[in-house]
């Protein structure tokens, strides 16, 4: 079978930049590698190392760059997404999980692990789509025990298979009246949930937009429906001192904490920035 040294790779690496780039690709280069990466089967640390590409592996390559270049998430074509210390499988039907959000899940594992050892710390995830904040919690603080809830059927079997055999408690259903068998007794409630405004279709990346799920993005005229239910929802699950942290647009950095502030629940309401230095999730206290 015909095969391609070193120097070809190179140079399909190259004209695969320059497509993605010309599409619009956030990210080419990166991505591009991550493709051949998983053509060859490699981490991409490992794409420099004298590899062959098999003629097979070629058009294989090349297929899935031009579906890349049709803007299809580069994690649905690969089939997983990683966060934190975890890998999730993705796909059509469920939210890819995103960079920004696993400082969210860091904030609700470092006030986790914070919390006195006597009790049996419990957390409760809200819309956990694919299921990643609820693993990543399950993988970091292995003695906490982890509740998660999704309402989509699609998104919820993602989850299913990626917290198979984790202990994680997953239910199917709406937030709003799910757990009430844990009211008032949670140490810490996190949620990214959707809070796109409906009138910002133009401004969402074609890649959200056309594949991620719409009941994972969008949230009512401004962005805060799901954010008021999270707020709801919290306040019924926390005991008295226990925590939320939220996920927001970065435009909702006023908005998303005023919907805490304003209900008289809750104490110490602040905002919190993603690595990119936006104000990104509200954190607050159960009174
Ligand atoms: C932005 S996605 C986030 C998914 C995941 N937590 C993550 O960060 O990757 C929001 C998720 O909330 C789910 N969702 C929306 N409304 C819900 C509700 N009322 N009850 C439960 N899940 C809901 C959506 O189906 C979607 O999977």
């Amino acid at each position: 079978m015909q095969s391609r040294r070193e120097g070809g790779l190179a140079g399909e690496l190259a004209e695969a930049v320059a497509a993605l780039e010309a599409a619009g690709v956030d990210a080419p280069r990166h991505d591009a590698e991550a493709l051949l990466a998983h053509v060859l089967d490699v981490s991409r640390s490992r794409l420099a190392s004298g590899r062959e590409l098999s003629a097979e592996q070629l058009e294989r390559y090349r297929r899935l760059v031009e579906r890349r270049a049709g803007r299809e998430p580069l994690q649905h074509i690969v089939g997983s997404a990683p966060f934190r210390y975890v890998e999730v499988e993705v796909g059509p039907g469920v939210f890819v999980p995103r960079p920004e959000t696993e400082l969210l899940a860091g904030w609700a594992i470092d006030v986790l692990r914070d919390l006195p050892i006597s009790a049996r710390r419990s957390v409760v995830d809200l819309g956990t789509g694919s299921g990643a904040i609820a693993l990543a919690l399950a993988t970091e603080v292995p003695e906490a025990a982890v509740h998660a809830v999704e309402l989509d059927g699609e998104a919820f079997a993602y989850a299913q298979r990626n917290l198979t055999g984790t202990g994680v408690d997953l239910r199917h259903g709406d937030m709003a009246h799910a757990f009430a068998d844990l009211d008032g007794t949670v140490d810490v409630v996190v949620s990214n949930p959707p809070y796109i405004p409906l009138d910002a279709y133009d401004a969402v990346q074609t890649e959200a937009r056309d594949h991620d799920p719409a009941a994972a993005l969008w949230s009512g005229a401004d962005g805060l429906d799901a954010i008021r239910e999270v707020e709801r929802v919290a306040a019924r699950l926390l005991r008295p001192g226990g925590w939320v942290g939220c996920e927001h647009a970065d435009a909702q950095g006023e908005s998303a904490p005023a919907v805490f502030s304003g209900s008289g629940r809750w104490s110490g309401v602040r905002d919190n920035l993603d690595l990119a230095g936006r104000l990104r999730f509200v954190t607050a206290r159960r009174v």
